[in-house]
């Protein structure tokens, strides 16, 4: 079987910390016979403030001739306050490889992860696909008159009919592919009329080509509310960029936070294209270096990455674990127990061992 080339990038805060138990996971797919290698990558804060290295085109030419996959911990340092680095090691993966979805499933693994009165895990499982090339994180805009009175900021909301519609079309393939029944969509086009028409309209035509398929339009204020009080509804949800990334931190909240929730950026059209696999939490700099932090986000990664990479069933296995550590009560702090960020993966590794 060919060597698959994965990249570690572990970054900052957190990043080392959880990055180092995905490492220690995929080393022991390694040692199962998984054809992986590992590539650790000394880039994020650390390093940009040592010698000025965000993202090197050396490094990012290699990642596209070799690597088969990006793990990625967390970036942010509070000594880059423009999170410079940051922008361009993330955005210089995801927009420079045209990973266009960024899938997020929101799925609680035990009803104890479940904060809403009455629910239980059955009531939270969707995924969230969000638009990963476009909108204001593309960064057209600018200032004017800066530091006056009269200043003039501007950050341009991106939408191209392309990439509107194929992040769409990944949502409903998505669908198709798992038997689901319904899509939403979650716009603002009662405010912003010009580009979320479009996102309206697509929505329709692309939905028509999808017939046992139903299409939900929700503003995407009234889905941060519904997802509140009744996220049972939800099978799939496409929306652009920003909203993505806001209704998917709503969206760990509901599956036990920050320290559960995973994301993979991937091409879907070309499914054996890198992805980039990421905890969908940040480097949540007051936790650094004590070892505390939920190692498990980091764990779900290496599963959606093993998935990727054509292991699905891994990816089953390191879930069925950590369902069982929660609810065993095997956890970190933030889950209501008093492992460290070690212990608790450990404890998801052995049962991975023996399982
Ligand atoms: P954050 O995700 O780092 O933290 C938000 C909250 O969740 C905090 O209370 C934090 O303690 C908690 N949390 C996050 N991960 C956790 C874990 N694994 N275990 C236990 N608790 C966890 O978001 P923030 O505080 O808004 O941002 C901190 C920095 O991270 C900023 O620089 C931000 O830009 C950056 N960030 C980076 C990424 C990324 O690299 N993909 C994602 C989000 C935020
Ligand atoms: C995420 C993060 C990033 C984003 C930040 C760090 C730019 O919040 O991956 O969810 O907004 O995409
Ligand atoms: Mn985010």
């Amino acid at each position: 079987m060919a060597e698959k080339l994965i990249a570690l990038i572990p970054g900052d805060g957190i990043g080392p910390e959880v990055t180092r138990e995905a490492r220690r996971l995929l080393e022991w797919y390694q040692g199962q016979g998984l054809p992986l290698t590992l590539w650790d990558l000394d880039l994020g804060a650390e390093r940009y403030l040592k010698d000025g290295t965000t993202f090197p085109k050396e490094v990012s030419d290699k990642i596209r001739a070799e690597c088969s996959a990006v793990f990625l911990g967390a970036l942010g340092d509070p000594r880059v306050p423009d999170m410079s680095h940051a922008r361009d090691i993330l955005f210089g993966l995801r927009f420079g490889f045209d990973l266009y979805a960024n899938i997020r499933p929101v799925r609680a693994l035990s009803d104890r992860l479940v904060p809403l009165k009455g629910r239980t895990r059955a009531d939270v499982d969707f995924v969230v696909f969000r638009e990963n090339t476009e909108g204001v994180y593309v960064g057209v805009g600018g200032q004017v008159r800066r530091g006056t009175p009269h200043e003039i900021a501007i950050n341009e909301d991106i939408n191209t009919r392309f990439g509107v519609e194929r992040i769409i079309v990944a949502a409903f393939e998505h669908a198709k592919q798992h038997g689901k029944k319904r899509v939403h969509m979650a716009d603002k086009s009662n405010a912003m009329r010009h580009a979320h028409e479009l996102w309206l309209r697509v929505f329709d035509e692309v939905g028509q080509r999808y017939p046992g398929i139903e299409r939900q339009h929700v503003y995407v204020d009234a889905l941060c509310l519904y997802l509140l009080q009744d996220p049972s509804q939800f099978e799939v949800v496409v929306t652009n960029n920003l909203f993505g990334d806001i209704v998917t931190d709503l969206g760990a909240g509901l599956q036990g936070g920050l320290g559960m929730a995973c994301s993979a950026n991937v091409h879907p059209a070309d499914p054996t294209r890198l992805g980039l696999f990421e905890p969908v939490h940040g480097s949540a700099p007051p936790l650094a270096g004590k070892n505390v932090a939920n190692p498990f986000a980091s764990l779900l990664t290496v599963g959606a990455l093993l998935s990727h990479l054509g292991y699905p069933e891994h990816e089953r296995h390191i879930e069925r674990a950590i369902t069982e550590a929660v609810d065993s009560g095997q956890v970190t702090r933030d889950l209501g127990g008093d492992l460290t960020t070690t212990q608790a993966a450990d404890w998801v590794i052995e049962r991975i061992k023996t399982a």
